[in-house]
């Protein structure tokens, strides 16, 4: 799939209640000033890190998860004491996994320094372990090899399932029984897409919660289209952060209680109040930009909407007839965008290693969220809407 998403909020009124918000909430999560708070406290001493990523030789895992790790061993947010295991079904050994990650390494741009040595010394972290999703067997056998490396320290545990979602819950059910920790955290980052709509998301949800707590688990989101993709979990929570009353205190979960408050108070979004966009291939300069139908993976015939636009309404005194727009596109011309987007996936996991829970999502945030959006889902899918075409590299449908 082409191009980076872009995406805005336009709300239509005073900026203070944004200022308030920045001040307070903004700089704890706000990814340029994110080197100040990042860094980790705990920089060793008796606990340990172990960081299973579970379908370790699959695509994302080499391609974000593993550079996402090293980026955060180079910029020293990672505790003294980690270890990173790979997880698959597939055979293979520790030289064999350290060769495949080696390959995507890559340093920041501002930062070359020893980054070949860094490299080696992150790879000699990194082990791997074959076994099935299904098998306690095999998650007992990791929980052994994860001991080795802890070596008594309290052990915490991040499993990262990057996985196809069909495979969650097994994998789930057996790294809760066989490779928890025993003295310390473990938390289980679940790779999008988590769920389809308000009933495969609460189906999803509800298994999990069979073998974890609400705060062992660290959702990450949705990718089926702009308006899964962006706008029923990035902007609405911009939204959300944007509208709702100030919290009690900032602690995460005053946070939610006040951002599901304003997500319950919103309307349902209504088909007349959406602009779907798809975008076509186009030519400029020499050069030919494919359209979304061109990618390999996507049917010729596809639907699927690249660019949204939509109108929310939140039905409460304070924004009583104030739309909020918002619009989301991929492919679009993004010279407005020029910094350099730090990467997502360096910050879900931090996040994660920290317990810092104020950008993840609650299940009853993810319930209002989606009792938001699947209505209108379900309309243009079942009415088979057609999206506007829009060239590549455009501002979205004119
Ligand atoms: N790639 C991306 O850019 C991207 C972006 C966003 C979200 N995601 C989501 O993230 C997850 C991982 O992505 P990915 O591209 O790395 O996926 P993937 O390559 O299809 O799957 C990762 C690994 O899971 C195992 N696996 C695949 N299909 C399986 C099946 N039917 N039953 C049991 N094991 C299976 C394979 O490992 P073994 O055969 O070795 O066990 C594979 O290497 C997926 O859920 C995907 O939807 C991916």
């Amino acid at each position: 799939m082409a191009g980076a998403a872009a995406a805005t909020v336009t709300p239509i009124e005073s900026e203070i209640p944004f200022k308030k918000l920045k001040e307070g909430l903004l700089s704890v999560t706000s990814t340029e000033e994110s080197k100040d708070v990042i860094s980790v406290d705990d920089k060793g001493g008796d606990s340990t890190v172990s960081i299973t990523v579970v379908g370790a030789s699959g695509d994302l895992a080499k391609k974000k998860i593993f550079p996402a790790l090293f980026a955060l061993f180079y910029e020293g947010c990672l505790p003294e004491h980690f270890t990173v295991f790979g997880y698959a079904r597939s055979k293979m050994t520790d030289a064999e996994l350290r060769t495949i990650v080696s390959k995507t390494l890559t340093c920041r741009i501002d930062k070359r320094e020893n980054c070949s040595e860094k490299m080696d010394q992150f790879l000699k972290r990194c082990f791997y372990h074959s076994g099935q999703y299904d098998s306690e067997e095999h998650f007992t056998e990791l929980d052994k090899k994860l001991k080795e490396h802890e070596g008594g320290r309290v052990s915490n545990r991040l499993f990262y399932l990057s996985i196809p979602p069909n495979i969650f819950i097994d994998a789930v059910r057996c790294a809760s029984s066989s490779a928890s920790s025993a003295n310390g955290w473990t938390r289980v980052i679940v790779e999008k897409p988590f769920g389809r709509d308000s009933e495969s998301s609460a189906a999803l949800t509800r298994n999990l919660k069979q073998y974890l707590e609400e705060d062992q688990i660290f959702r990450y989101f949705d990718h089926y289209g702009i308006i899964r993709d962006i706008m029923q979990n990035h902007l609405l929570q911009i939204l959300a952060l944007f509208a709702m009353e100030t919290p009690v205190s900032l602690d995460a979960e005053d946070i939610r209680n006040e951002k599901v408050k304003v997500l319950r108070s919103m309307k349902p979004l209504q088909l007349e109040d959406v602009v779907i966009g798809q975008y076509k291939s186009h030519a400029k300069g020499g050069i030919n930009y494919p359209g979304y139908t061109d990618d390999k993976t996507v049917p010729k015939d596809s639907l699927t909407p690249t660019f949204a636009a939509a109108a929310l309404f939140i039905d409460n005194a304070r924004w009583d007839g104030v739309p909020f727009l918002m619009k989301a596109g991929k492919a679009l011309n993004t010279k407005r965008y020029s910094k350099e987007i730090p990467d997502a996936y360096e910050r879900l996991l931090l996040d994660a290693i920290e317990g810092e829970r104020r950008l993840f999502i609650r299940s009853d945030e993810l319930d209002a969220a989606w009792a938001l959006f699947t209505p209108v889902l379900k309309e243009l899918e079942e009415k088979k809407i057609i999206p506007e075409y829009y060239p590549y590299g455009s501002r979205g449908p004119s």
